[in-house]
């Protein structure tokens, strides 16, 4: 460390200078509102077409949202020669049968976090649109925010010293009437909260050679809390916990031999994190939470940019990381109790 140690300012560029896509969803859902919503606000980027398994709800989506074009089937969205690229807004389950099906009609897509239900479907959507020469990428908006610009600035510069344990949790209480509450649905919170513990943890200290996993059930047919410990090729030690049982903090650090990362809760949103040097400084970065999911237009324009300048996936949140953290998913399930598939 420097005497008058400093944050790194974060390099996201301004979302409302990047270049304008034409939209359609796919799951007019919880979702695709938040994210159309997110989009008006922050970005220039336009929605152009909403589809649904029900021309009602398209519509109803539309004109919430002022979108020109409703289809009440997903296969007459894709055939829109005026969509650009596809946000698929659907549950897990059919993220896979979406996305294929809009690269097959050619278009670029950005799929809702987990990109499949397993690393070998997200395999497959990874090699269809390498084959069809389209963008493909997952909107794990998280990775997108300039927060965490900033913090995986601060893991790569090395100022924390060899990285020596991760802690993450996420926790939200739901009722029993929710999605992820249907075994049919890829229901339970590994895959879905528990994404976000798995790709925070992959973007630190890389792929797990080791990972020990217990559960909780929810019910007969479904977990509602996973624990693991993850160890890296050198030994470090990653601890997850998602839970759809309780609220937790939701908290992350990124602890190192000289100093701790530590992000508030909900730790995968716009907020404040601190970090903490062993016998120094503490450096603060202050940020208000804002609305939940207020930030998904950073996923959407970090496409923008990569398919304007001819890239098929982005930089910031690779298709392997996609992959890999469904790996992490993967090995962790074949671990617990039943199997969300
Ligand atoms: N980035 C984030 O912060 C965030 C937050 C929440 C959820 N997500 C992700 O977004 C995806 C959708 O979650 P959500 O909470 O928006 O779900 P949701 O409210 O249930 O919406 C999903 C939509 O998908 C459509 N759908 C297609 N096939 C379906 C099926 N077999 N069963 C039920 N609905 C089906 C439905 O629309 P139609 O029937 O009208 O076509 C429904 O409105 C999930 O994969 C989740 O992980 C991300």
């Amino acid at each position: 460390m420097t005497s008058n140690p400093t944050l790194p300012i974060s390099s996201v560029p301004d979302p409302m200078d990047a270049p304008v896509l034409k939209w359609g969803i796919l799951g007019p859902g919880w979702i695709a509102h938040r994210f159309a919503d997110s989009l008006k606000k922050y970005s220039t980027q336009q929605v152009v077409a909403v589809a649904s398994r029900n021309q009602g709800r398209a519509d109803e989506f539309a004109v919430a949202h002022s979108v020109p074009r409703a289809y009440g089937s997903y296969d007459a969205l894709t055939a829109d020669r005026d969509v650009d690229i596809v946000y698929v807004a659907t549950p897990h389950t059919e993220h896979h049968a979406c996305a294929l099906a809009a690269i097959a009609a050619g278009k670029h897509v950005l799929v809702e976090k987990p990109l499949a239900v397993d690393a070998a479907q997200a395999a497959e959507i990874v090699s269809a649109a390498a084959e069809a020469g389209v963008f493909a990428g997952e909107a794990m908006w998280t990775k997108f925010l300039p927060k965490f610009d900033v913090i995986a600035q601060v893991v790569a510069s090395g100022v924390l010293g060899p990285i020596r344990t991760v802690l993450v949790d996420h926790g939200e209480y739901f009722t029993s009437e929710h999605r992820i509450y249907d075994p049919a649905l890829a229901g339970g919170p590994l895959l879905d909260l528990g994404t976000y513990d798995a790709s925070f943890i992959h973007s630190v200290l890389g792929a797990p050679t080791s990972v020990v996993a217990v559960a909780q059930p929810a019910n007969d047919q479904l977990d509602g809390q996973v624990s693991a410990i993850l160890t890296s090729a050198d030994g470090n030690h990653a601890v997850m916990n998602t839970t759809i049982l309780t609220d937790t903090p939701t908290t992350a650090a990124v602890c190192g031999r000289d100093g701790t990362l530590t992000i508030e809760g909900p730790f995968f949103m716009p907020g404040s994190f601190t970090v903490e040097f062993r016998g120094g400084p503490t450096l603060e970065y202050r940020e208000d939470r804002g609305l939940q999911v207020d930030g998904l237009h950073y996923a959407a324009v970090d496409a923008a940019r990569a398919i304007s300048t001819g890239r098929l996936q982005s930089s910031v949140h690779t298709l392997d990381d996609a992959v890999a953290t469904l790996t992490i998913i993967d090995a962790i399930r074949e671990q617990i109790r039943l199997t969300a598939r």
